[in-house]
Order: structure tokens, then sequence, then C-alpha cells
């Protein structure tokens, strides 16, 4: 389990509708959750469950539609769109299934784009060597596998060192193989930064390299199971 239980995300009541014409979607239906520091967290849940809402709310992508998220004991619900860019970029680091890399740029300059704007960043060498691509620095990412091509930008959202690393499906990509080499770059990272990492993924076999998994249904939490030892990301498959 975490070393420290420290609160990073607080959520009470936490509610989204999607109004669309006459139609609304209750997409979170009252979230109650504390996500710790430096845990790792897995996000489980069917298909319009409400993971990818929730993880955009905490994140600051999104705005709830009723209840409160803390993080670190700031209130962000109440926070307007410059204070939620600002709590994004000192703070959130993302990555979703596809890398979205600028093709014409290596892999040390994808990630050197985001070191150069950060306030206390690593540098991209050494981001790069964190996710295990210390050989690959001058590839381009069409000279990348896909699992590459992710780690790189598991390298470019955890360069500004931020806090909490939120991941939607992050091997929705990838097979297998080469989505382990991902976890275990999210694993790495979560060990020697205590980032804290929640990963929503539709392979209930990820969990096992989890903290806590929550399980949401319908916009609702249906139940969470602790780990009390994480299995290694290496270990994996499904
Ligand atoms: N922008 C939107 N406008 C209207 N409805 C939306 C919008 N985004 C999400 N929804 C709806 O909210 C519900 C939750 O969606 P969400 O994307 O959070 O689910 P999810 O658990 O991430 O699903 P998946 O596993 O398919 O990615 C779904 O019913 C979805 O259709
Ligand atoms: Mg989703």
């Amino acid at each position: 389990m975490t070393e420290s239980r420290d609160i990073c995300f607080r959520t009470r009541d936490l509610t989204k509708v999607y109004q669309t014409g006459e139609t609304e979607v209750f997409a979170l239906r009252g979230v109650s959750i504390d996500i710790y520091d430096q845990e790792m967290m897995v996000l489980l849940g069917p298909s319009g469950s409400g993971k990818s809402t929730l993880l955009n709310i905490l994140g600051g992508l999104d705005h709830a539609s009723s209840g409160e998220v803390w993080f670190h004991g700031d209130v962000l619900t109440a926070s307007d769109d410059t204070t939620l860019t600002q709590f994004r970029r000192d703070h959130v680091g993302f990555i979703f299934q596809f890398y979205n890399l600028i093709p014409s740029l290596t892999a040390r300059e994808n990630v050197a784009l985001v070191t150069e704007i950060a306030r206390d960043p690593m540098s991209a060498e050494e981001a790069l060597a964190l996710v295990g691509l210390e050989d690959r620095m001058d590839h381009f990412p069409s000279q990348l596998s896909g699992g590459q091509q992710q780690r790189v930008a598991v390298a470019r959202a955890v360069a500004k060192r931020p806090g909490v690393l939120l991941c939607d499906e992050p091997t929705g990509a990838l097979d297998s193989s080469t989505g382990v080499q991902v976890l275990e770059a999210l694993e790495q990272v979560n060990k020697e930064l205590g980032t804290t990492t929640i990963v929503i993924t539709h392979n209930a076999g990820i969990s096992d390299m989890s903290d806590r998994v929550v399980y949401l249904a319908d916009g609702q939490v249906s139940h969470i199971e602790e780990h009390a030892t994480r299995k290694p990301a290496k270990e994996l498959s499904w």
C-alpha cells in the first residue's frame, strides 16, 4: 500500500450531466472518493460508466455539474477556467490512448517542447531514461514502435514533474507485450517520483499492478478493492 495516506484528490457527491438537445445523460451520479498521494489506482468499469468523465473532471479538463473536488485541500470545483488551466499546467500529466507525438520532431524534441515551458522540469534526456528510452532519443515517432511512442508520451507527461498522472486507456492501442512496457514505465514513474497515478483500462488484469481498484458502474462507484501487494507490471498479460 502507499507509504503516505495523505489525500491527493477528494470528491464528494460529484455529478455530471450532459445535455444534448432534449436528452440528459447522467455520466456521474454522486461519486465520493478519496485518492491518496502516491498511490497507483486503476479505474475499471463498462463502456459509458463515466470513467473518462471522472478523470477529466479530476484533471481540470471538464467541469462537474454539482458536487466538489478538492486537490490537496483546494476546491477545484469552484475554480474558473484560468485557475484550472494553471492547475493542469502545474500539477497534471495526461496520457491518452493515442500518443499525439509531433511526427517531425525526435523523441527528445517532443519531450523538450514541454520542458521548455515548465517551472522545474527534468531534462528531456532524464525523462526518456526514466521510461527506458535512453537509446532512442534521436528517433522520430515513425521509427519507434507503438509502445515506444507511448513511452515517449509518458516521458513528455512526466518531464514537468507533475504530482498527478492521469492515463485514459494508455495501452488501448497496444498489444499485451508492448502494453506491458508502457505499464512498466508508469510503474517506474510512480516509484521514482511518487506520482499519484490513475489508470483507466478495460483490462481487468492490469488492475493487479495497482494499490486500489475503483469500479465504476452507471456513473457510481460500485466497489473499491485494496491490494496488500502490487504485482510487477512485467508479470501482467492480457
Ligand atoms: N460530451 C458529451 N456529450 C454527451 N454525452 C457524453 C459526453 N461525454 C460523455 N458522454 C456520456 O456520458 C457517459 C459516460 O461517458 P464516459 O466517456 O465517461 O464513459 P467511459 O466509462 O469512459 O466509457 P468508455 O470505456 O467507452 O471510454 C456516456 O453515456 C457517454 O455517452
Ligand atoms: Mg472513456
